[in-house]
């Protein structure tokens, strides 16, 4: 019989790979024997064994054998040889009785395969359990595995009259640190975040995770005109700086190579170009922390899958405003914000 809370704990151990599998899925699996758990496992790091083959040694080291279990696994069972062997071949060999599943692996190299495989040699198989669940957990995943771009959230802290600096460029301290160890939270759960040249200039940021326990994600710097000079915080071999054909000087090259900065040069400034090239570079999660430039060039590109404002209650009557768009519209015909299989969301903090 089906029990909902051994899949919410396969679920629960999923996430525990939150920051480090990308651009895999989180996986979490549990096998379950005579109604009580004898194994579990989760996808800890990418390129390492999946949720399943742990599952599966954590019950063996325990002297359990797999013949006649439940298996509850948050996604399909690999089918391919990848970086492992299939997981459902494992299950197989293993001699399980029936396999639960929350959502199907978008992946075409699975994509109903897994549960063919283990369907044709007799092993009961459903699937579709908590399924919207799982799919929000994995919504990095999903995204780029189906549009092969990177799942784009773009965060701005504002004020009440909609301002994210002050008429100084000033912006330090908008929100408070609730906020900031929330923004902390999501920067080690992306591959990368990006800012433009103004924000670099102004603030000097280090893009790190400093708040909360995480690891750093890489960093992006959009200067396409190669205004930036000098050294600033963020400039590392974590940092990606993307700037238009021809913009840097040989000089200003020879920097970043020596700082460990990859370059990454484009044609023309276009939100589309810059997250096809980053992609490339295996960055499949991105969280887009301005300036007004870089905000209102993404909200432009329609490739903006979450919007997150911290808005502060405070005023400043004059200031940057939160989003610079490229012109005006009016309220018979605004520029919408479509989700673009994501989501919105307001926070709204002092
Ligand atoms: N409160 C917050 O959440 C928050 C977050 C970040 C930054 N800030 C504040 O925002 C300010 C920086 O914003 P910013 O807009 O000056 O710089 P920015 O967005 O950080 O950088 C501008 C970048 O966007 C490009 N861009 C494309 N379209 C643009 C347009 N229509 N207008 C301007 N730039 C465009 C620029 O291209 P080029 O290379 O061709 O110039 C440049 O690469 C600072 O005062 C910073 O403190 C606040």
């Amino acid at each position: 019989m089906f029990r909902i809370e051994f899949m919410q704990r396969a679920l629960y151990l999923a996430e525990r790979g939150k920051g480090f599998v990308s651009p895999n899925p989180m996986v979490g699996c549990v096998i379950v024997k005579d109604g009580r758990i004898i194994g579990e496992g989760w996808h800890k790091r990418f390129g390492e064994a999946h949720a399943e083959v742990n599952a599966v040694l954590d019950a063996e080291s325990r002297g359990f054998s797999l013949e006649n279990s439940d298996v509850y696994v948050s996604l399909e069972p690999c089918s391919h040889f990848g970086k492992t062997p299939p997981c459902a071949k494992l299950l197989i060999d293993k001699k399980v009785k029936r396999v639960f599943i929350s959502c199907l692996d978008p992946n075409p190299l699975v994509a109903g395969n897994g549960v063919n495989m283990l369907k044709n040699v007799g092993v009961e198989v459903s699937y579709g359990f908590l399924e919207d669940k799982a799919k929000r957990l994995n919504r990095f995943f999903f995204y780029h595995i189906k549009h092969k771009l990177p799942y784009v959230i773009l965060k701005l802290a504002t004020t009440l009259d909609g301002f994210i600096a002050d008429k100084n460029g000033s912006s330090k301290w908008i929100t408070n640190e609730n906020s900031r160890r929330e923004v902390h939270r999501i920067r080690s759960e992306v591959d990368a975040v990006v800012v433009g040249s103004g924000t670099v200039m102004a603030d000097n940021p280090s893009l790190t995770v400093r708040l909360v326990k995480g690891r750093n994600p890489k960093k992006v710097v959009v200067d396409f005109n190669g205004k930036l000079e000098g050294d600033y915080n963020v400039f590392d071999k974590n940092c990606f700086l993307i700037t238009l054909k021809g913009a840097l000087s040989e000089e200003k090259k020879g920097f970043y190579a020596q700082k460990g900065v990859k370059l990454i040069e484009i044609e023309k400034p276009d939100v589309e170009l810059m997250l096809k090239e980053l992609y490339k570079n295996n960055i499949a999660s991105l969280l887009v922390e301005g300036g007004s430039g870089i905000a209102g060039m993404f909200v432009e590109s329609g490739l903006v899958n979450e919007i997150m404002l911290f808005v502060a209650p405070k005023f400043l009557g004059e200031g940057k405003r939160a989003f610079n768009l490229s012109k005006s519209f009016t309220i018979e015909d605004p520029l919408k914000f479509d989700a673009n299989d994501g989501f919105l969301r307001f926070v709204l903090r002092s």
